[in-house]
C-alpha cells in the first residue's frame, strides 16, 4: 500500500485534502491523472449500466434532501456504527474493528489483550498474550487466543480489556451507537427546524424520484434507475487510503421488479453482471470473491446481500454490495409522505409496490482496486543492455488515464515534431493523450509505463519520409511494431470503449 500511496502522490493521482494545512482525515483530492482515471471508471459504468441497456435510466439528485427522507429510510435512527472511546487517550474506535481475547493459562483467565482489526489480528493477539505471560513471569500452559470484537464483550470484561492506545485496561467505554450522517443547516436559521443531512448514500434519490421517473413514461417493469454521485459518512475510523473515507463517490442502481418476480434469479444475474463488469475494467478474476451475508445478520427487510470482495494489499474487503431489499424503501416513503409508490399491473388489474435489487459500489474503491491490481515492478534491460527496474501500471485501456503517448524521436527535427503534433491533436479529440519530446526514448516509455499508458507511438524519419507508419510500443509486452494511423485508431477504438 505504501508503494501505491507514494506513486499516487508522485505522479499526481491522489493528494491528501488540504495538505498544506496538515490534511483532513478521511478526505482526498484527485490530481490531474487521478481525475482522468476516475472519470473513465465512471464513464465505463455509465455507458455499460445506462446507455447500453434498454432497461436502465439515469438520474442525478441533490446531495441535501428533505430530512424526512432520512427519517423514512431509517438512517436518522439506525445509520450507526458502534463506537468505543478510550477515556485516557481520547482515541475512538469502531467496536467491531477492535478485537480482544482473554489470556488463559492452565484454564484460568489471567488478563486480556487487544488488537485492531488487520490481516494478522489473531496472530497479534497471540503474540500479545505470549508477551504478557513472559513479562509477568506466569508459569503454565497458554491456551490459543479466542478473538472477539468489542460488540461481543460482556459488561464485566470491558474494564479488563486494554486500550490499544495506552496498552492499559480501564479506559475503554462500552460500545454506543454513533450516527454517521453529517449534519448541516439549511437557510438562515440555525435551529432544530433547519437541520438537514449530507446524503450517506445516493440510493434514496432513486426511491424518492421513483414516481417521477415512472410518470415520464419511458420505463416498464423490470427497470432500473441509476445514479453516480458523492456520498458522505462521518466514519469513525477512515482508513486504508481511499478505501474508507468520509467523502466518497457511489455508483448505485435500483432495479425494480414485480412483487411476484423471481427475485433470487434476478439477484444472481446482477451479481454476475457486476463481476463481469469489474473484469471488463481490468480486475483479475482471481482477486474477486463473493461473500453472502449470513441470514441472521441481514436487516429484517432484506432478502439477501452478496458482496463482491477484492483482494486488496491490506486484505480481502468489500468492493460491491448487491442487495435484495424487497419493497422496504418504496413502502417507507409511501407511508411517510402519504404518496402511494405503486405500479399498476395490467395482467392482474391490481396495484403493487415493486421490489428492488440494488447493486451499490464506490468509485474510489474501484479506483484503488484497479491501481493495486495493475501495479507491478519488473527487472528489464535498457537500450544499453543494463538491467533496470521498471514500474508499470497494467491498467485496462478502458480506464487508463492517458490512452496514447505521442513521442517524436527527436525534438529538434521540425518534420518529426510537426507530424507528431498533428497526430496528437487528432487523437486528443477522442480521449486523453500525452505529447512528450524530452529525454531519451527509453526514459519516455518508462514515464508512461508508470502511469499506465497502454500505447506509445514514436514518430521517426520513416514516418515522414516513407509510408507514414510509426512505431507502436505496447506497455505490457514492451513489443514494438509498425502501424498506420488508421490501424492505431481502430486498435484504440476497439479496446478503449
Ligand atoms: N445504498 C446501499 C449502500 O450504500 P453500502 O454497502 O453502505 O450500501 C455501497 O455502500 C458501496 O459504497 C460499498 O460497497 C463501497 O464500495 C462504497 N462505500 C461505502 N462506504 C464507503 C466509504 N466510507 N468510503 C469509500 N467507499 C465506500
Amino acid at each position: 500500500m505504501e508503494t501505491i500511496v507514494a506513486l499516487c502522490k508522485r505522479r499526481g493521482f491522489i493528494f491528501q485534502s488540504s495538505e498544506i494545512y496538515g490534511g483532513l482525515n478521511g478526505f482526498f483530492d484527485y490530481g490531474p491523472l487521478g481525475v482522468e482515471l476516475k472519470k473513465n471508471i465512471r464513464d465505463c459504468w455509465w455507458n455499460d449500466m445506462v446507455r447500453r441497456r434498454d432497461d436502465v435510466v439515469g438520474i442525478e439528485t441533490s446531495i441535501i434532501m428533505h430530512p424526512k427522507v432520512w427519517q423514512a429510510s431509517g438512517h436518522v435512527d439506525g445509520f450507526t456504527d458502534p463506537l468505543v472511546d478510550c477515556k485516557a487517550s481520547k482515541q475512538r474506535y469502531r467496536a467491531d474493528q477492535l478485537f480482544f481475547s482473554p489470556v488463559v493459562v492452565d484454564g484460568t483467565v489471567v488478563a486480556y489483550v487487544s488488537a485492531l482489526e488487520s490481516e494478522r489480528t489473531t496472530a497479534e493477539l497471540q503474540e500479545a498474550a505470549e508477551a504478557l505471560k513472559r513479562k509477568r513471569g506466569i508459569q503454565g500452559k497458554l491456551e490459543p487466543v479466542q478473538p472477539r470484537d468489542m460488540t461481543e464483550a460482556k459488561a464485566e470484561e470491558i474494564a479488563l480489556i486494554p486500550s490499544p492506545a495506552t496498552g492499559e485496561p480501564g479506559s475503554l467505554t462500552p460500545p454506543r451507537a454513533f450516527n454517521m450522517m453529517f449534519e448541516t443547516n439549511v437557510g438562515a436559521l440555525r435551529d432544530a427546524s433547519s437541520v438537514a443531512y449530507l446524503r450517506p448514500e445516493t440510493a434514496q434519490g432513486m426511491f424518492v424520484d421513483f414516481k417521477n421517473v415512472v410518470d415520464t413514461g419511458r420505463v416498464k417493469l423490470p427497470f432500473g434507475i441509476a445514479q453516480i454521485g458523492k456520498s458522505f459518512r462521518n466514519e469513525i475510523t477512515p482508513r486504508n487510503f481511499i478505501f474508507r473515507s468520509r467523502e466518497f463517490e457511489q455508483m448505485e442502481m435500483e432495479y425494480f421488479i414485480h412483487e411476484d418476480a423471481d427475485w433470487s434469479k434476478c439477484h444472481q444475474e446482477w451479481i454476475e453482471w457486476c463481476k463481469q463488469w469489474l473484469i471488463s475494467v481490468g480486475l483479475p478474476e482471481s482477486h474477486l470473491s463473493l461473500y453472502a451475508h449470513p441470514k441472521e445478520k441481514l436487516a429484517f427487510y432484506s432478502k439477501g446481500t452478496v458482496d463482491i470482495m477484492f483482494k486488496y494489499p491490506f486484505g480481502v474487503q468489500e468492493l460491491w454490495g448487491i442487495a435484495a431489499r424487497g419493497n422496504y424503501d418504496l413502502g417507507q416513503h409511501a407511508t411517510a409522505s402519504g404518496k402511494p409508490q405503486e405500479i399498476f399491473d395490467e395482467a392482474t388489474k391490481k396495484k403493487f409496490v415493486p421490489h428492488v435489487i440494488e447493486p451499490a459500489v464506490g468509485v474510489d474503491r474501484i479506483f484503488l482496486a484497479v491501481l493495486c491490481a495493475g501495479y507491478a515492478e519488473e527487472e528489464v534491460t535498457d537500450e544499453k543492455g543494463n538491467a533496470e527496474k521498471r514500474v508499470v501500471l497494467r491498467l485496462s485501456p478502458r480506464v487508463a488515464p492517458v490512452k496514447v503517448a505521442v513521442l517524436p524521436l527527436l525534438k529538434n527535427k521540425e518534420a518529426l515534431t510537426q507530424r507528431a503534433q498533428a497526430l496528437y491533436r487528432k487523437l486528443q479529440r477522442r480521449y486523453a493523450v500525452f505529447y512528450d519530446e524530452s529525454g531519451a526514448i527509453g526514459r519516455r516509455y518508462r514515464r508512461q509505463d508508470e502511469i499506465g499508458t497502454p500505447w506509445c507511438v514514436t514518430i521517426d524519419f520513416d514516418t515522414v519520409e516513407k509510408d507514414g507508419t510509426f512505431t507502436l510500443r505496447e506497455r505490457d509486452s514492451m513489443q514494438q511494431r509498425r502501424i498506420s494511423e488508421a490501424e492505431l485508431f481502430a486498435l484504440s477504438e476497439e479496446t478503449v470503449y
